[in-house]
């Protein structure tokens, strides 16, 4: 879509699918008549963390429903590929997807006091996924809902398992969340914004906590950010995602250290005035979707924009070990 070459340059140097366990290919999502994801390529390998980064109204939530399939046709139109061990998700059928959901992915939204359902005890629904995709018996469901209570930190839990969310303080619930989404041992973990819903002080408690149990899962993740700095700080990899595409992706320590997109330079400077006490937002706001610019979507914001920008979209090239989608890299 809205592309100045239909062949992404990336395909040949990128992985097989057999190394990869998430790829996903000029993957596009429409809502009506607007692109909300346009051309997003990604690749995360086993055991890999990928911080998915950009401001409000960029596409990372979108994204990350459409990979776990809560987003599909025929509510949105989708095209391109989204593989999983080399399945395609645009493709899988919801049956199939019930089986994948809660089991080989896991998700954790941004507010656990709308997700979770204040009808049931937490025990029964840190048991639920255990019983629908492990099958295991009522005994054993008991004894691994509390067993999963205290890897994520709450204390008492054979106690707790008979409490309801409304009964647990806010950051008490998001353990409930990361308990039910670890339940299975996913091997891909979605956690979008999983601490903005949470007071300042546990914020970083609880990212240790979700950092702590991938790692020991040793599963993959994506963590939707809007803060450049602490994505980089948490993952290995970074994707900047603007006006639903990803403009900006590769290694952690470089993209931090020396970004190459307008875009994310801008982020990091965002960052560092924040430092410092005065915020200096990039100027403007990402695009309606109903008026997106034909070339690159950044560049009625960008103060290098040549004429080129406005006419054409810029497609990711390999640039000191990343890929970088912009007219002007240096
Ligand atoms: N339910 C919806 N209906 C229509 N548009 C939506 C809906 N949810 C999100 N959008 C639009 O899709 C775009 C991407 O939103 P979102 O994925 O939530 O961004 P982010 O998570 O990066 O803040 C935005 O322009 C937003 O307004
Ligand atoms: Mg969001």
């Amino acid at each position: 879509m809205n592309r100045a070459v239909a062949l992404n340059p990336r395909a040949a140097e990128l992985p097989d699918s057999q190394e990869a366990l998430l790829e996903v290919r000029d993957f596009s999502l429409r809502r009506g008549q607007a692109v909300v994801l346009d051309g997003v390529d990604l690749v995360l390998r086993a055991g890999e963390t990928l911080g998915l980064i950009g401001e409000s109204g960029a596409g990372k939530s979108t994204l990350a429903l459409a990979i776990i399939g809560l987003l599909r046709p025929p509510e949105v139109r989708l095209e391109g590929s989204m593989r999983f061990h080399g399945a395609e998700l645009t493709r899988l059928k919801e049956a199939d997807y019930r089986r994948l959901r809660g089991n080989k992915i896991g998700l954790i939204f941004q507010d656990a006091t709308a997700a979770l359902n204040p009808c049931f005890t937490v025990g029964e629904q840190i048991a639920e996924p255990l019983k629908r995709h492990l099958g295991l018996s009522k005994w054993d469901r008991r004894e691994q809902a509390a067993a999963l209570m205290q890897s994520v930190g709450i204390p008492d839990p054979r106690l707790r398992l008979e409490a309801y969310p409304h009964e647990l303080s806010g950051g008490m619930q998001q353990r409930v969340m990361i308990a039910i989404a670890l339940a299975c041992n996913p091997e891909l973990l979605l956690a979008d914004e999983p601490t903005s819903a949470l007071d300042v002080t546990i914020q970083a408690q609880i990212m240790e906590l979700i950092l702590e149990r991938v790692r020991a899962l040793n599963s993959s993740a994506i963590f939707v950010l809007h803060d450049l700095a602490l994505g980089a700080q948490v993952c290995d990899r970074i994707a900047v995602m603007y006006a639903g595409q990803i403009v900006e992706e590769g290694p952690s320590d470089r993209v931090l250290a020396a970004p190459l997109h307008p875009y994310t330079r801008g982020l990091k400077s965002c960052a560092v005035e924040l430092g410092s006490r005065t915020l200096i937002p990039i100027p403007g706001q990402i695009p309606p979707l109903n008026a997106m610019p034909a070339g690159c979507r950044f560049a009625p914001r960008c103060a290098k924009a040549q004429a080129i920008c406005g006419q054409q979209r810029p497609l990711a090239e390999t640039r000191d070990g990343r890929q970088v989608a912009c007219w002007f890299i240096d």
